[in-house]
């Protein structure tokens, strides 16, 4: 889980991982539907140096949780918590990364990864095709729409994403050494001319970015207790 990110687009002083979220921080909502999941060995956060408030949360969670450094990028993050799996975990084994900003990942969304990518070769990621109608503007220019972009075929990355270690390392190691930055771990292992496969995601597995989208994820936990509760 990359958690080494400051937050920047939300806002606040702190970063928006240790935000407060229906009485819990949204780093936590986003470890508990691994922890609560039994094919989930193991969890490790990568954190920002001296991180401050990570502690606290600590104390609430199971030992399995361990940390690592977080790197300039999410992706040095990403691969900072990999290298310290040898020994614990084989090349074959799979590594799910979660946004430790994504504390609406249903679990039944996890459960369809791990069930659809259980006999895969590479792994993939969960997406959701897009729905709105996209428009394009070259960047710098004033806001005006130049054309329409089509939308067919294409689809939102989201977490988590799911991987052989091995290819995962070795795809964001290479990068790395290229100088190339990947913006997901299924970009890495594209380079690499593997073709991840998608596995649809519900559209409420969202990113806290802003301000805004915290209040956005409150309502789509409160929403999912809710329905929780239904018979
Ligand atoms: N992340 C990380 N290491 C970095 C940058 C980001 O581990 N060097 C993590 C963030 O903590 C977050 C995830 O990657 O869980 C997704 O990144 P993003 O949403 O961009 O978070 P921030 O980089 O913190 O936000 P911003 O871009 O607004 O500064
Ligand atoms: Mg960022």
């Amino acid at each position: 889980m990359p958690a080494a990110g400051s937050g920047s687009r939300f806002g606040a002083p702190l970063p928006k991982q240790y935000a407060g979220l229906l009485g819990r921080t949204v780093i936590e909502w986003a470890l508990a539907p691994f922890l609560a999941d039994p094919r989930c060995a193991g969890v490790v956060v990568a954190l920002a140096a001296g991180d401050p408030w990570w502690p606290q949360v600590a104390a609430r969670l199971p030992a399995a949780v361990t940390t690592v450094p977080g790197g300039d990028q999410r992706s040095g993050s990403v691969l900072n918590g990999l290298q310290g799996l040898p020994g614990r975990a084989d090349d074959r084994d799979w590594v799910l990364v979660h946004d430790a900003a994504r504390p609406c990942l249903p679990p039944a969304d996890l459960a369809r990864l791990l069930d659809t990518l259980g006999g895969a070769a590479t792994g993939g990621l969960l997406a959701a095709p897009g729905a709105d109608t996209l428009k394009y503007c070259p960047p710098g220019a004033v806001a005006e729409v130049e054309r329409t972009v089509d939308r067919t075929g294409l689809w939102r990355a989201l977490t988590p994403q799911m991987f052989r270690l091995g290819l995962l390392r070795r795809a964001l190691q290479a990068a790395q050494d290229a100088g190339r930055i990947p913006t997901d771990e299924s970009q890495a292992l594209e380079w690499t001319g593997a073709r991840p496969q998608l596995v649809e995601g519900s559209a409420a597995n969202i990113k806290v970015t802003t301000a805004q989208d915290l209040v956005l994820a409150a309502a789509i936990l409160a929403a999912a207790a809710t329905a929780a509760t239904l018979p």
